[in-house]
């Protein structure tokens, strides 16, 4: 393991575009992957952590822990995206059952690693609804000061919402959270819609990534994201969320990072989770606000192709 090598927890609650982002962390020499913790978002806790355990038993990583976290939002009710990512989560498509059966209770399980491992040396990759982070931070405040950084999937800046006009996904889940985590002091870079919504796949990108042939990972990859075509309508090519949040971490020269004040708003859907850039009442958060579109989309397809 080199000196550079990332050592991080993935927080995921797989999901078509978690599933592509966990197989390029696990397919990537940048990263040492040290457990998956779930949570619930696009589909309920026990598919995702279902879900969690398939992908690691697809890439060959039963080794890797996969513990259960929060089945709910702190104190709302989650969304049903099963019409997106499919009643099983992952588009139907074809992935070995869980070499290793889950554990429990992913908020102390964290807490404790954070406890043992040196400080500072711990990064967390949150692709879902922030509700264990929040939890972690205001049960176990001395292991989440612990934290390196956390990179998370969220939010929507300058940019429309996907859940409502000025909402995301994961911070409209569960809004409570994420104002705990972006007050918690946590160094937090947000990696929102602005940037996720320009690394897009085509068909070409699909076909391509199944040509290389011999990587499950690619093979998977591209069976993913063409559901997720057939899930969703618009235009001739979808957008790579989650998989921003690796590309971030491995290569971050292919981002630009600008930190804002950032609010979260804890009214009522619409707006909840919508994100303010308030000077008063935000938190100086790092948002990555550019992307090398092209480069980003390149190091993934190698990364899945075993390169
Ligand atoms: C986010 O919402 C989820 O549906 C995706 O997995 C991603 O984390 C995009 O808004
Ligand atoms: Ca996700």
């Amino acid at each position: 393991m080199s000196d550079a090598t990332i050592r991080a927890v993935i927080d995921t609650d797989p999901g078509i575009d978690d599933a592509v982002a966990i197989l390029h962390a696990l397919s990537s020499p940048a990263f040492d992957i040290l457990g998956l913790t779930t949570v619930a978002g696009n589909i309920g806790i026990a598919t995702t952590t279902r879900n969690a355990g398939r992908i690691l038993a697809l890439a060959g990583r039963g080794d890797i822990p996969v513990i259960a976290g929060a089945p709910a939002p702190l104190s709302r009710k989650g969304f049903d995206t099963a019409d997106i990512h499919g009643n099983d989560g992952l588009g139907g498509v074809r992935f070995p059952e869980p070499a290793v059966p889950p554990l429990a209770d992913a908020v102390e399980w964290l807490a404790g690693l954070l406890m043992r491992e040196p400080e500072g040396s711990i990064d967390i990759l949150a692709l879902g609804p922030l509700t264990n982070i929040a939890r972690l931070v205001s049960d176990y405040p001395e292991a989440a000061r612990r934290v390196r950084r956390l990179i998370a999937m969220g939010g929507a800046v300058d940019e429309p919402g996907n859940v409502g006009p000025r909402a995301e996904f994961n911070i409209a889940a569960d809004p409570e959270a994420a104002d705990i985590v972006f007050r918690a002091g946590v160094e937090t870079v947000l990696v929102p819609l602005d940037v996720t919504r320009k690394v897009r796949a085509t068909r070409a990108y699909t076909a391509a990534l199944r040509e290389t042939g011999v990587a499950a990972a690619a093979a998977a990859s591209a069976d993913l994201i063409d559901a997720y075509f057939l899930s969703t309508s618009g235009g001739e090519s979808r957008p790579l969320h989650d998989p921003c949040v690796m590309l971030f971490a491995e290569r971050p020269d292919l981002f630009r990072l600008e930190t804002l004040p950032i609010a979260v708003d804890l009214g009522e859907a619409p707006e909840a989770g919508a994100l303010d850039v308030d000077r008063k009442a935000g938190s100086a958060i790092a948002v990555a606000v550019k992307v090398d579109s092209e480069g980003a989309l390149e190091l993934l397809a190698a990364r899945l192709s075993g390169e």
